[in-house]
């Protein structure tokens, strides 16, 4: 059994589809209610697709800085030209939401005694916003960003630091995410992985594999 239990941030533990629905239900913004969806998947693509590229060519920026470019792109994409919107969007960004299974599977696994940390993409700052929001601070141990090393998952330098945090062998993590490039890299490193497939999506066509798919994080105490 795992003693420490390592969760990605996004689309993981918060819910990074809320920013545009929640925006998309304030008063005055019917043009954001018509496409808020693709909105959102644009958003998150290309958010996710810049860390890869600037990763590739050794163009790091914090992940702030991908989170706003994957905005404008994905607003041009949708035909959304509204600068008030933009900043309401960022805004929601540093509140977003934990899906609703996470305070009480965390409050599980810290009555089990398990360590329990976060290990993201995300700004240092970004990702204590979300997590003050979020009212999950006391069940975590620690929050692990790659600002530390200065390059994007899935590079191992980005699930080294859980050792450098934890001085824990590999093979004592259990590491949960819902994106599965994510959960092809800790596998190869040498983590236990649970793919949280949300989405009901394909398992990605990549070397490693998941070692356990869920649909959510109900059931994390029993695999931890
Ligand atoms: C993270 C993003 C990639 O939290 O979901 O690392």
């Amino acid at each position: 059994m795992a003693q420490v239990c390592v969760f990605d941030a996004y689309g993981t533990l918060f819910d990074v589809a809320a920013a545009a629905r929640v925006a998309a239900d304030e008063p005055g913004r019917a043009a954001l209610k018509a496409v808020w969806p693709q909105l959102a998947e644009h958003w998150r693509h290309k958010q996710l697709q810049y860390t890869w590229l600037r990763t590739i060519t050794h163009d790091y920026t914090p992940f702030w800085e991908v989170t706003m470019d994957g905005l404008d792109w994905a607003m041009e994409k949708v035909a959304l030209d509204d600068p008030e919107l933009r900043e309401r969007l960022l805004a929601l960004y540093w509140e977003l939401p934990a899906y609703h299974e996470v305070p009480v599977m965390l409050a599980q696994l810290k009555a089990a005694g398990k360590t329990c940390a976060i290990l993201s993409n995300g700004s240092k700052d970004m990702l204590e916003g979300a997590v003050d929001s979020a009212g999950i601070g006391t069940f975590l141990d620690a929050v692990l960003s790659v600002e530390d090393v200065g390059i994007f998952k899935p590079s191992s330098m980005v699930y080294d630091l859980v050792g450098t945090e934890f001085g824990c062998p590999k093979d004592d993590v259990l590491f949960v995410s819902s994106n599965g490039w994510d959960i092809a890299g800790a596998s190869g490193y040498g983590f236990e992985t649970v793919w949280a497939n949300r989405a009901g999506d394909p398992v990605d066509r990549l070397p490693h594999r998941p070692a356990h798919v869920l649909t959510d994080l109900t059931a994390i105490p029993e695999l931890a």
